[in-house]
């Protein structure tokens, strides 16, 4: 069961369901659904989260969705990556080669733009993978078209933590003290982020009702709440959330 939220103001619009499955194949639905528009005319250009949050999603665009798209039009990059070899576990990119790309059988050189973990450090790779996405972008005037965060219990998104200074003259920065591990990072910023055609932002568990609520209701900080840069995303914001992260039902603990 889902409910939906639709705000004719433009606010974000807040889908909950009853649990992290079943908001994974809503939030499967409605890519499919925006990529399909997009794809008859050029490559879908869709940005990706790390952590747990997006595994659900995944698991259904490579079961019920596999044959819904032309898949090698879809090309994906990610608004964060932990400076860790592309082959390593804790990899983002990693993460969505072993549950999405493999899944669905497709060539990682065709579909991916990953950030560069492979160069000399995070300054130097956020200023290529900036590079890249403006060279892989031009077709879409420079901006994506679908961008999935997550969000952590103390409120980051991508890896802009709160209380983070950011450059923002840049789409991407390093980070070299990021207080959830690994403590070296490239993440994408809001000079970036807000331009996407759709935002689209997930959390499931009770341990992130707060930080939803803060960052949906509490008065505009953007240092504080890094994801209140999403109120200045200049398409639609959706909020997907279980019932738990939504603060609904069962409060216990
Ligand atoms: C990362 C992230 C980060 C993540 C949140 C939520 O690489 O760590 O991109 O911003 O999305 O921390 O993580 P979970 O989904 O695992 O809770």
């Amino acid at each position: 069961m889902v409910s939906d939220v639709y705000d004719e103001d433009r606010r974000p619009l807040v889908h909950v369901a009853a649990d992290a499955d079943a908001l994974g194949a809503r939030l499967a639905a409605a890519f499919v659904d925006a990529a399909q528009r997009i794809i008859i005319e050029r490559p879908f250009f869709v940005v990706l989260p790390g952590g747990n949050s997006p595994m659900p999603f995944f698991d259904r665009l490579a079961s019920d969705y596999r044959h819904e798209l032309p898949w090698d039009r879809v090309l994906f990059a990610w608004a964060d990556e932990r400076w860790v070899p592309a082959s390593d576990r804790a990899s983002n990119f990693a993460q969505a080669r072993r549950g999405l790309f493999n899944p669905l059988g497709l060539d990682v050189r065709q579909v991916a733009c990953p950030v560069p973990t492979e160069l000399s450090a995070p300054g130097a790779a956020a200023e290529e993978y900036e590079r890249r996405l403006r060279d892989v972008w031009a077709m879409s005037d420079g901006r994506p078209d679908w961008v999935l965060l997550g969000i952590g219990e103390d409120g980051h998104t991508a890896s802009l933590f709160p209380g983070m200074r950011v450059d923002t003259g840049a789409w991407v920065v390093a980070v070299e003290d990021s207080p959830k591990p690994p403590p070296q990072r490239v993440t994408m910023t809001w000079t970036l982020l807000r331009r996407s055609r759709q935002l689209h932002i997930v959390a499931t568990g009770q341990a992130k009702a707060v930080a939803v609520r803060e960052a949906r209701q509490a008065a505009s900080d953007p240092v504080r709440f890094p994801l209140h840069g999403a109120r200045r995303c200049e398409g639609e914001v959706h909020w997907w959330l279980d019932r738990a992260a939504a603060g609904e039902g069962d409060q216990r603990g």
